[in-house]
């Protein structure tokens, strides 16, 4: 299967769905674990867009960061910033704005942010230029941009029992095959570029589940998200996968969890960026 070079324009379906099982993986996130690369940059007073903010796990920890300027946190789906409206409420963050709406066409004017920041979207969004317009479009000059991605090749189970690590291939396949972006963890240098900003800097990192409770959390995650009907009637109706594959994946992870070396890790690249 040919992976996306970040410019195509298919049709979007949003891979990952917002069920509680996918959801478990993002309650785990934070701006510490998940934006290291932002929050030295942070100081109060700045107005920082988070865009596809999800659940607002991470958009919490950069709302202190600024307060008290303002965190808005923009998403299209409504149930998730119901969701972050309730952590903002629960944690005290008077300073978050929070609204439904799509990242290719933001209800703000230009100029409007210092920073702009996104975790885990762009990777999702078929039209990779037209978000980085839009986003471009609503930063000051001189304003940062923060995008940590997947990098679906430097993801890993190990041990691969039993070609478990095909399953990383199946499901870049399957963002793939929705319009989305596997790698663009590695190509945010290119991407940004493209898209006109300056001052780039890139890095990756792996987000790990070594410790006992975390490979026992990942298994977990990867069998009732991953291994889920839905999941699976998804990858077999686009032609990514069959159900023996799946099966197959169902037992791997099962041998896997037993191993005493057991481990497993997600690739993410980062990358911040200035408009000129
Ligand atoms: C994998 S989640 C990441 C959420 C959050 N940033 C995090 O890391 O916890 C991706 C989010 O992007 C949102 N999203 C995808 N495409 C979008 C679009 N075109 N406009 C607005 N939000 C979008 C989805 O609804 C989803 O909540």
């Amino acid at each position: 299967m040919p992976e996306t070079d970040g410019r195509d324009t298919a049709d979007s379906t949003y891979t990952m769905g917002y069920t509680q099982e996918f959801l478990q993986l993002l309650e785990r996130r934070s701006a510490q674990s998940s934006a290291a690369h932002l929050l030295p940059h942070l100081r109060p007073g700045m107005r920082l867009l988070d865009f596809g903010c999800g659940p607002g796990t991470i958009s919490v920890g950069l709302a202190e960061a600024v307060q008290p300027g303002v965190l808005h946190g923009m998403d299209m789906e409504a149930s998730q910033i119901e969701i972050a409206r309730a952590a903002a409420l629960a944690g005290g963050h008077g300073n978050m704005e929070l609204r439904t709406g799509d990242v290719t066409d933001m209800p703000f004017e230009d100029g409007f942010f210092d920073v702009a920041h996104c975790n885990a979207v762009l990777m999702h969004v078929p039209d990779t230029p037209a978000v980085l317009a839009e986003v471009r479009r609503v930063l000051k000059p001189g304003g940062l941009l923060a995008c940590r991605e997947l990098i679906k090749s430097s993801c890993f189970f190990e041990p691969g029992v039993d070609g478990l690590n095909a399953g990383w291939d199946t499901f870049g396949d399957l963002l793939a095959v929705n319009g989305g972006h596997p790698q663009m963890g590695r190509q945010l240098k290119r991407v940004f570029q493209e898209a006109g900003f300056t001052d780039i800097e890139v890095g990756a990192e792996f987000e790990s589940f070594v410790a006992a409770e975390d490979v026992a959390f990942f298994h977990r995650f990867a069998l009732e998200w991953f291994c889920s009907e839905e999941t699976v009637e998804a990858a077999v109706h686009l032609g990514v996968a069959d159900r023996q594959q799946f099966d197959g994946y169902r037992r791997s992870l099962d041998r896997w969890k037993e191993e005493p070396g057991a481990a497993a890790a997600i690739g993410w690249g980062y990358g911040l960026a200035r408009k000129p």
